[in-house]
């Protein structure tokens, strides 16, 4: 009894909640239910003019209440700075009161704060996400004004219909479990080669992609690291190729048809299409993470949101 009672003080006294609006709370919930350290995730009505609404009377766009979901975690497993992050590659913060197809000010994108200690670094969240996008954002930032927890049959509502509507796009899920195992997976070994190694073969496992691999910056060339899939080019040159030009212009590069890019090295006649992310250390690129599709236009925003998360795990 003393345990039990120990163990629900510990966790009401470190637990802490934030409310995110995401367009509709069903794939909201899912997702942050499946974030290492959220112990669970509500969805509901938030910051409108009425009391308790129902379901009915929030979808008739009239409220001013945004579906929300209570995001309830324990900041020693997982910080505030990484939901916000988690947040941004779910919603899109350049949508006014639309999410998807999904359009009202009910579907509007927001964070909003119980906890006033948590405005700074919810601001902060946004003038990254700024900065990165290079326009303003036009995602809510206020404090809570009120919450109220949505019908029973929300709750849960993907597990309870697997079929059921959800604006995410599946393989946010998949990276989402992918990227937990490979941080797991890599703990805090130093040795990089063994981090890059062990981070193709998951994405191999879970993706299977035509190729994944690294390669590393040595002075004034690419030399090919860790990878999975057939043999590769072994060097290449600043500027040159996909990989090159991503190393060169320090920034990601979606390929929908390696045939158009200027300069495409292929390394195998079956490479369709192709997505290359700088791997960063303190400002500087240390290598590239270069995935190969024998398909036309597999990678997306999606894609290069969350191989973009992988590679700073590196
Ligand atoms: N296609 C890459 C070269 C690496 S092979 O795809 C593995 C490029 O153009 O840089």
């Amino acid at each position: 009894m003393f345990l039990q009672i120990y163990n629900y003080i510990c966790k009401t006294m470190t637990e802490k909640s934030i409310y995110f609006a995401g367009g509709c709370f069903w794939g909201v919930e899912h997702f942050f239910k499946g974030v290492d350290g959220v112990r669970e995730a509500v969805p509901g009505y938030a910051n409108g003019n009425t009391e308790n609404p129902s379901y009915k009377e929030v979808y008739t766009d009239t409220t001013g209440h945004a579906e929300t979901v209570k995001v309830t975690y324990c900041p020693e497993r997982v910080s505030l700075e990484l939901l916000l992050k988690l947040f941004f590659t779910v919603t899109d913060p350049l949508t006014l009161n639309r999410q998807g197809h999904d359009e009202g000010t009910r579907y509007r994108s927001g964070v909003f704060f119980a906890d006033p200690e948590d405005g700074p670094v919810i601001e902060e969240a946004f003038r990254e996400a700024e900065a990165k996008l290079g326009v303003p954002i036009v995602t809510q930032l206020e404090p809570l004004r009120c919450f109220y927890p949505a019908e029973e049959y929300h709750k849960d509502y993907l597990d309870k219909n697997p079929e059921g509507y959800c604006h995410l796009p599946l393989k946010t899920f998949v990276y989402l479990r992918l990227w937990q195992d490979i941080k797991l997976f890599l703990g805090d070994d130093d040795d990089v080669i063994a981090r890059m190694a062990n981070t193709c073969a998951l994405i191999q496992e879970r993706m299977r992609f035509f190729w994944t691999g690294f390669y590393r910056v040595e002075g004034e060339q690419l030399v090919l690291g860790p990878f999975q899939g057939p043999a590769a080019c072994q060097r290449i040159g600043f500027g040159k190729g996909v990989c090159g030009t991503a190393w060169k212009e320090r920034r990601t590069i979606v390929v929908p048809d390696v045939e158009e890019f200027p300069g495409h090295i292929a390394c195998s006649s079956l490479s369709r299409s192709e997505i290359v992310v700088p791997v960063f250390k303190g400002g500087n690129i240390i290598a590239v993470l270069d995935i190969d599709s024998d398909t036309p236009a597999t990678f997306d925003n999606t894609d290069a949101t969350w191989l973009e998360l992988i590679a700073e795990l590196i």
